[in-house]
């Protein structure tokens, strides 16, 4: 076991190829929602999640929150840093998500990152970089 996880969901591949980048970077243990339950990723304290826009509203992406809402309650302590991809506005989603954050214990990880459809390879180096300065957050 690593010391930094990267869960993620992603309907169209958008958000892992940001997710991937990360884990790179942050030499990142690195799973879909599909493979690792709720309580095993808390096993970790340095946790980075990505999920795509599905909505204004972060619970409205209702296959990555069903997961995410069972460990929610149990991120005190935890160093997250949160990503994903979207494709029209400005992100309301992540703002949605980041301020649900504030309700917890959570040392919170920069800006999220987010990126306009597919990470263009410019993103796709950030995404890389974010990771590697969140391994040493
Ligand atoms: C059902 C549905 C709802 C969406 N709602 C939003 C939205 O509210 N805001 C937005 O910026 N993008 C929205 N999108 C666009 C996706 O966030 C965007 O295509 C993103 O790149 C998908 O990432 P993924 O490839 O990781 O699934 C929506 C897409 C779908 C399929």
């Amino acid at each position: 076991m690593k010391d930094v996880l990267v869960v993620y969901w992603s309907a169209t591949g958008n958000t892992e190829l940001m997710a991937r980048s990360i884990a790179d970077g942050a030499d990142a243990d690195l799973f879909t929602i599909d493979e690792i339950t709720p309580e095993n990723a808390l096993a970790y304290d340095k946790i980075a999640f990505g999920c795509p826009a599905m909505g204004d509203t972060f619970e409205e992406a209702e296959e990555f929150f069903e997961w995410y809402e069972q460990l929610e309650d149990y991120l005190d302590g935890k160093k997250v840093a949160i990503f994903g991809s979207f494709s029209w506005g400005s992100g309301e989603w992540m703002e949605d998500w980041q301020e649900r954050l504030e309700n917890f214990d959570v040392e919170l990880f920069e800006e999220p990152l987010m990126a306009n459809e597919a990470p263009s390879p410019d993103e796709e180096e950030l995404a890389f970089q974010f990771g590697e300065r969140f391994k040493d957050f």
